[in-house]
């Protein structure tokens, strides 16, 4: 017969599907593999005609929610039962960067809001330290960039670039109409996600240190 390979951001994609519940209110992630749990769960809605609310983290996975019916409610009415989230690292104690899609800042304030917070990360994504492939990104107010940037050496940063738009000239605009900053820290220590938010113009950091989320490893295949 034919060999059907499917692959682990799939399989936990439908593992996230599986625990939603009639009447849950759910945080819904950015990126690739948050789209894959998306897809999955506006499948069981539909076929088990659950009423579930989602609430996003970003433009374009409000959009693919309304393309695929899920209905949305925001944090003004509601606070999340649970949420899922990709990331672009994980560490041993489950502290992670994210932001790699500049939408840290909402992920972040879900999360904070959230009593049960699932991360669907693959094998590469692990790392013994944060800040080993990938930056920090800290969105930053506009007109506070220099003096942002004049801070975050104070904190140890040694590399820190304005992230370039893609396929257009200029820098990145958030969907919160600020820019984001890349950077390198000579030390990702246990307080440094304060200590960015700390100085003003940040309006949030990349870094989640001491969440505990539970990581949901999809296998590679
Ligand atoms: C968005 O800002 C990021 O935090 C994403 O959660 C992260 O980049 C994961 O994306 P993938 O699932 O596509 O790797």
């Amino acid at each position: 017969g034919e060999i059907i390979n499917i692959n682990g951001k799939q399989k936990v994609a439908w593992e996230i599907a599986a625990k939603v519940k009639d009447g849950d209110i759910l945080g819904v992630g950015s990126g690739s593999t948050s789209y894959l749990a998306l897809v999955a769960i506006a499948e069981r809605i539909k076929s088990e005609k659950l009423s579930v609310k989602a609430i996003t983290t970003s433009i374009e996975i409000s959009m693919f929610c309304s393309k695929f019916g899920v209905q949305q409610t925001s944090l003004f009415e509601h606070r999340p039962d649970w949420l899922f989230d990709g990331a672009d690292e994980v560490d041993p104690d489950n502290n992670l960067i994210k932001g790699r899609g500049g939408a840290m800042f909402k992920e972040k304030l879900l999360m904070s809001s959230s009593p049960v917070n699932y991360i669907i990360v693959d094998e590469s994504k692990m790392v013994q330290k944060l800040n080993t492939r990938f930056p920090v990104p800290v969105e930053v107010y506009p007109q506070a960039l220099l003096h942002v940037e004049k801070e975050l050496k104070q904190l140890g940063a040694n590399s820190i670039v304005l992230r370039p738009a893609k396929g257009k000239d200029g820098s990145i605009i958030t969907e919160n109409n600020n820019l984001v900053l890349d950077c390198n820290f000579d030390e990702v220590y246990t307080g440094l996600e304060k200590d960015i938010k700390t100085i003003t113009g940040v309006i949030e950091s990349g870094l989640f240190i001491g969440y505990k989320p539970e990581i949901l490893m999809a296998a590679n295949n």
